[in-house]
C-alpha cells in the first residue's frame, strides 16, 4: 500500500461507487442492485451490477468485480495508487505528501523522475551537437535523406559526436551523479569507467504520448561491419519498449480517421514531413497487444505500411490478428517496388503514397495475396495446396454472406470450381465448429461440476456472508448462532472474521472495506464474488425472509458439522463423533428457535 489505510478508507467512503460508475455507465435499478451494460466487455443485455450497500461491482457476464478503486483502475487503466489519487481529487481530499508512502514506490518514482530529467538534458545536448561546428556530417546526412530543418526540429533530432564522454561530461556539469547516470541507460558502465553509449550517430529521441523523452534511438551514418545500424536505449523504469509507439505524441492529434503503422523511425518522420500526421512505428520490435490497445485508444482503423520485403510481410501477417483482436479494422498498403514508406515518398512523392492508401487491401485480401506468391499456380500440386489454403482462410470469416461472396470471388479469380470450394470451406468450417463445440462442452462440464451439491452448499455460505455484511440488523440478530468454523474455506473464514471485528469495533461494516483487507488480486476477486452472491433473498420480507434465513443457517451449519464428522471419523475420534451427531440432531430445533425468536 502506498497510502495508509485510514486515508484509503476516507477516499473510498467519500466516493459512492454508484455515483462513480454512473459517470461511465448508464445504470438502472433492479432489486438491490443497479445494473447496466458492462464497460469491460461487449454485451447487448446488461449483466454489470453495482451494489450500493456493499459498495461493490460485479459483471455476471465477464466476471470482473471489485470496489470503487478496482473499477477506476480498470476503466482508467491506471494502478492502485493512481486510482486513490484520482478519487481523492474527485472528492476534494488532499492526500498526504508522498514521503508517507511505501518506500519502494517512492524509489521507483524518483528513479523515473531522475531518468526523465537526464533524458531531457541529453536531448538538448544532442540537439545542440547537431547544429554546432562538428555536427555537419550528421546535419548533411539528414539533409541528404530529404529532411527539412522544420522536420528535424519537430522530431528533436540530434547528433552524438565522435567522443566517448561528451554527454557524460555535459551531464556531470549539470550536477548528476554517476549513480544516476548509470541507471539512465545512456551509458556503458564497466570497471574501466562510464562511457557514452551513443556516439557518432544521428539521434532520434523517443517520446511518450505526453511528449516526455523516454528513450533514444541512434542511427549510424555509414555502413559499418561490426556496429548495428540502429542502437536503442535499453528498457528502464521509464521506457517499456512493448508499450510505446514512435510518433504517437504527434499522431494522437491527427484529424485522420486512421493510423499508419510502420516499421522504422525514418518512415514515421518521412510520412509526417509528407503531410501524413497519423504515422506511428513500433520501435523495431514486433507489434505487441499492448501497443495495439494503445492505438485503439486513439483510432478505430489502422493501415499497416510495413516494409515490402519478406520479413515485412511476415510481420504484417502477424500484426493483423493482434490489431483485429482489440477491435481495429486493418488494411495493408503495398509499397512495391520500394522497400518502405520513406523510400517510396522520396522516389514518387506524397501523392503516389496517398494513392497507395486508397488502394490498401483488407487483411483477407492481403493474406490471399501472400498465398498467391507462395504457390506456383501453374503446377497442379501447388495449385491444389493453394486452393486448400484459400478455403481455410475463407472458413475463418464469421459472416456467412461475406463467406459466400469470398467463395464466389476466389472461384472466379483463381479458377476454382465454386461448388467444390464451397464444399471445402464448409467442411473446414464444420471441423472448426466441432473444435469450438468441444471447448463449449468442456466449459459446460466445468459448470456442472460447480453446480453439484457441494457447490450449492458453498453458495449458501456466500449468501449468508452477503447478508451478514449487508444487513447490520441480521448480524446482530444472529451473531450468537454463528462462528467462523461454520464456513468451509479460508477466504470465507477471513471475511467472517473481518466483518465480526468491524461490527464489534464500530457497529458497522462495508463490503468494499473488507475487500481492501485482502492483499492479493486473485483473493480480492474471490471476495467480491462471494459478497455479490445474493440469491432470491432480496425478493422476500417478514416471515418469509426469516424462514429463508433460518434455512441458510441450518444448511451451512449442517455442512460444517458433516465436514467435522468426516474429520472425526478419519481420526477415529468416537467421543467427538458423538457430540457432532447430537449437534446435527439438534439442528431442526435450532431452526424452530430461530423462527420463533423473530431475530430481525
Ligand atoms: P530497417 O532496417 O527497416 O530500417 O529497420 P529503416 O527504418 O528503413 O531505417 P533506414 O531507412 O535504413 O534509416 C526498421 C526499424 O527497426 C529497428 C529500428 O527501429 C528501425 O527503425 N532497428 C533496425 C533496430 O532497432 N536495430 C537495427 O540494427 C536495425
Ligand atoms: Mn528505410
Amino acid at each position: 500500500m502506498y497510502y495508509d489505510d485510514d486515508i484509503i478508507e476516507q477516499v473510498r467512503s467519500s466516493n459512492d461507487i454508484v455515483d462513480v460508475v454512473s459517470s461511465y455507465v448508464q445504470l438502472k435499478r433492479r432489486g438491490a442492485n443497479q445494473i447496466g451494460l458492462c464497460p469491460f466487455h461487449n454485451e447487448k443485455t446488461p449483466s454489470f451490477s453495482v451494489n450500493r450497500n456493499m459498495q461493490i461491482f460485479k459483471c455476471f457476464g465477464c466476471g470482473v468485480s471489485g470496489n470503487v478503486f478496482g473499477f477506476v483502475e480498470r476503466i482508467e487503466n491506471i494502478g492502485f495508487a493512481e486510482a486513490v489519487e484520482f478519487l481523492a481529487q474527485r472528492a476534494g481530499i488532499t492526500l498526504p505528501q508522498k514521503d508517507n508512502r511505501d518506500p519502494e514506490y517512492n524509489r521507483k518514482r524518483s528513479i523515473k523522475e531522475s531518468i526523465a530529467a537526464i533524458n531531457k538534458e541529453a536531448a538538448t545536448y544532442y540537439y545542440m551537437m547537431l547544429r554546432r561546428p562538428g555536427g555537419e556530417i550528421a546535419y548533411n546526412y539528414l539533409k541528404n535523406r530529404g529532411l527539412s530543418d522544420d522536420t528535424m526540429k519537430n522530431f528533436g533530432l540530434g547528433y552524438a559526436g565522435n567522443y566517448s564522454n561528451g554527454l557524460y561530461n555535459y551531464l556531470k556539469e549539470k550536477g548528476h551523479t554517476d549513480e544516476e547516470l548509470a541507471i539512465s541507460g545512456l551509458f556503458s558502465v564497466s570497471e574501466k569507467g562510464i562511457y557514452d553509449k551513443f556516439w557518432n550517430r544521428v539521434i532520434f529521441p523517443i517520446m511518450d504520448p505526453k511528449g516526455r523523452v523516454i528513450a533514444f534511438g541512434g542511427r549510424i551514418m555509414s555502413k559499418a561491419e561490426n556496429a548495428p545500424k540502429y542502437l536503442n536505449s535499453p528498457e528502464t523504469e521509464l521506457f517499456n519498449k512493448s508499450e510505446n509507439l514512435y510518433g504517437l505524441h504527434i499522431a494522437k492529434k491527427t484529424k485522420e480517421k486512421f493510423f499508419l503503422l510502420c516499421e522504422g523511425y525514418m518512415d514515421v518522420i518521412a510520412l509526417h514531413q509528407a503531410g501524413f500526421s497519423n504515422a506511428v512505428a513500433s520501435l523495431g520490435t514486433s507489434l505487441t497487444e499492448r501497443q495495439a490497445k494503445k492505438i485503439k485508444g486513439y483510432t478505430d482503423n489502422v493501415i499497416i505500411t510495413y516494409d515490402s520485403d519478406d520479413p515485412g510481410k511476415k510481420a504484417a501477417k502477424r500484426a493483423i490478428p493482434i490489431l483485429k483482436n482489440v477491435g481495429l479494422t486493418v488494411k495493408v498498403l503495398n509499397m512495391v517496388p520500394y522497400k518502405d514508406p520513406d523510400e517510396l515518398i522520396n522516389a514518387l512523392g506524397a501523392e503516389e503514397y496517398r494513392k497507395r492508401i486508397e488502394q490498401a487491401v483488407n487483411g483477407f485480401d492481403f493474406e490471399v495475396g501472400l498465398l498467391e506468391e507462395a504457390h506456383n499456380l501453374e503446377d497442379p500440386d501447388s495449385k491444389t495446396q493453394f486452393d486448400h489454403s484459400i478455403a481455410e482462410t475463407i472458413a475463418l470469416i464469421d459472416d456467412p454472406l461475406a463467406r459466400d461472396n469470398h467463395i464466389n470471388a476466389a472461384s472466379k479469380k483463381y479458377n476454382i470450381d465454386a461448388t467444390e470450394l464451397k464444399r471445402l470451406v464448409n467442411r473446414i468450417g464444420a471441423a472448426l465448429k466441432v473444435k469450438e463445440n468441444n471447448e463449449k462442452v468442456q466449459a459446460d462440464q466445468k459448470k456442472n461440476r460447480e453446480n453439484n451439491p457441494e457447490t450449492a452448499k458453498r453458495k449458501t455460505e456466500y449468501i449468508l456472508l452477503n447478508l451478514l455484511v449487508q444487513y447490520k440488523e441480521i448480524y446482530f440478530g444472529v451473531k450468537d448462532y454463528l462462528n467462523e468454523d461454520d464456513f468451509s474455506d479460508e477466504t470465507e473464514k477471513k471475511i467472517f472474521e473481518y466483518l465480526e471485528s468491524d461490527y464489534k469495533r464500530t457497529g458497522v461494516t462495508v463490503g468494499a472495506r473488507i475487500i481492501e483487507k485482502f492483499e492479493n488480486a486473485e483473493e480480492q476477486k474471490k471476495v467480491a464474488d462471494i459478497l455479490m452472491t445474493s440469491g432470491d433473498f432480496e425478493d422476500t420480507s417478514g416471515d418469509e425472509r426469516r424462514k429463508a434465513f433460518a434455512d441458510y443457517i441450518t444448511v451451512v451449519k449442517r455442512a460444517a458439522i458433516e465436514r467435522k464428522i468426516g474429520e472425526a471419523m478419519s481420526k477415529g475420534d468416537g467421543e467427538k463423533l458423538k457430540v457432532l451427531i447430537a449437534e446435527e440432531d439438534s439442528l431442526e430445533k435450532l431452526k424452530k428457535e430461530l423462527l420463533s425468536k423473530k431475530l430481525f
